[in-house]
């Protein structure tokens, strides 16, 4: 059994000063210039009251830069600058910065200290969680990468006032998957609630739960955790074809649409709460109109990390907060026939697709 996450949910100006105040290491930031310029003072000011040295070291923002040659360009400054053992990396952003400063914390020295300060929705309930980290490659996203155990994560919800509202959609949707994943009560509390927003940190929270549970029962992504990627399948494929003309969020919507209507056309989730699942997540789909090609679509697919024995495999839904288990593993092998069928329904569900 692992531990869970250290995660601290309260503004930093408490929490992160009293973290460092009894820590005597060097600290070095990571992020990009964008959030670095927004929140440079409240950082700053943070560590100049707590007499704690703080250098950062910036990369350019975007999905687009997550790269090897980005980690290898952050190592070189962090080894030029000397920065030994005992330093304590903090990673400020949203996923991106999540994931390349996790790297690098994981392999400089051969693993350093390191924290999160998630600043967007997505990263607070999902990047930041599970220690998970890793690069894009020209092959894929995430191709390359390991586990970073970090020793804290600070969830301070006054970043998000500063999040655009696409950001916030990113997030809520994967906040959203893990209901649908484990908690049907969640999933209905969320859906009934008139104002959600006004309840966003109990909803974060226990979203962040649900993950740390999977999380404990499968740390290095064996079997279960892989029920975390429902609706990554076709997203992943939709984000490989769009570039950065989809956002994360409006594909995953599609993908969860999508793998839904998989669940049901395997004979396993009923047809309404296919509806509900399609309702709740067609807020959350792109305006305009997509083509979407099926071959394009099972081209990617067959490039999928959860596929075995060159099947395409899938994580299927049994019902509303429940994945059905295929023997022992949670993915099922599928037919590129019943992938066809499905994605042609996917078609008639959601109005912005076009499928050719
Ligand atoms: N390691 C994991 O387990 C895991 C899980 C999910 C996603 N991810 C990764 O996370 C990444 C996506 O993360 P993301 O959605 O946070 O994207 P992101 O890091 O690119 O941030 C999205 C945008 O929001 C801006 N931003 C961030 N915080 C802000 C704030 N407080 N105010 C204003 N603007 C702000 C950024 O500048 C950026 O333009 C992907 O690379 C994905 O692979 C990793």
């Amino acid at each position: 059994m692992t531990q869970n996450e250290n995660i601290f949910f309260s503004s930093i100006e408490e929490t992160l000063s009293k973290y460092i105040q009894d820590k005597g290491s060097d600290f070095i930031l990571i992020s990009h210039p964008t959030i670095f310029d927004i929140y440079k003072e409240k950082i700053l000011k943070i560590f100049q009251e707590q007499n704690k040295r703080l250098e950062y070291v910036l990369f350019e923002e975007g999905e687009k830069n997550k790269t090897r040659q980005t980690k290898e360009i952050i190592e070189d400054t962090l080894l030029e600058k000397g920065v030994q053992k005992d330093a304590c990396l903090i990673a400020l952003g949203g996923g991106v910065v999540l994931d390349m400063a996790g790297y690098v914390a994981a392999t400089y020295l051969r693993g350093i200290n390191s924290i999160y300060i998630p600043t967007t929705l997505l990263a607070m309930c999902d990047a930041a969680i599970g220690g998970k980290c890793g690069v894009n490659t020209k092959f894929g996203k995430n191709q390359i990468g390991t586990f970073n155990k970090c020793d804290a994560i600070f969830v301070d919800m006054s970043f998000l006032k500063t999040l655009e509202e696409r950001e916030m959609k990113n997030g809520l949707v994967e906040m959203i998957k893990h209901f649908l994943l484990r908690d049907k009560d969640l999933f209905f509390k969320f859906l009934e609630d008139e104002n959600p927003m006004d309840n966003l940190l109990l909803f974060l929270k226990k979203s962040i739960a649900i993950k740390q549970e999977i999380i404990l029962e499968d740390r290095f992504d064996k079997n279960l955790r892989k029920v975390l990627n429902f609706g990554h399948s076709i997203a992943h494929a939709l984000e490989s074809i769009y570039g950065f003309n989809i956002s994360h969020g409006q594909a995953v919507a599609i993908g969860i649409i999508a793998e839904a209507i998989l669940s049901h056309h395997m004979g396993y989730l009923t047809l309404s709460s296919l509806n509900i699942i399609t309702d709740v997540f067609s807020k959350y789909l792109p305006q305009r109109k997509i083509p979407i090609s099926k071959e394009e679509i099972l081209f990617f697919l067959q490039r999928d990390k959860k596929n075995r024995e060159r099947n395409i495999h899938f994580i299927l839904l049994e019902e509303i907060g429940k994945v059905k288990c295929h023997e022992k593993y949670v993915s099922h092998p599928i037919d590129n026939r019943d992938i066809i069928v499905s994605l042609s329904k996917l078609e008639e569900a959601i109005s912005c697709l076009s499928v050719q």
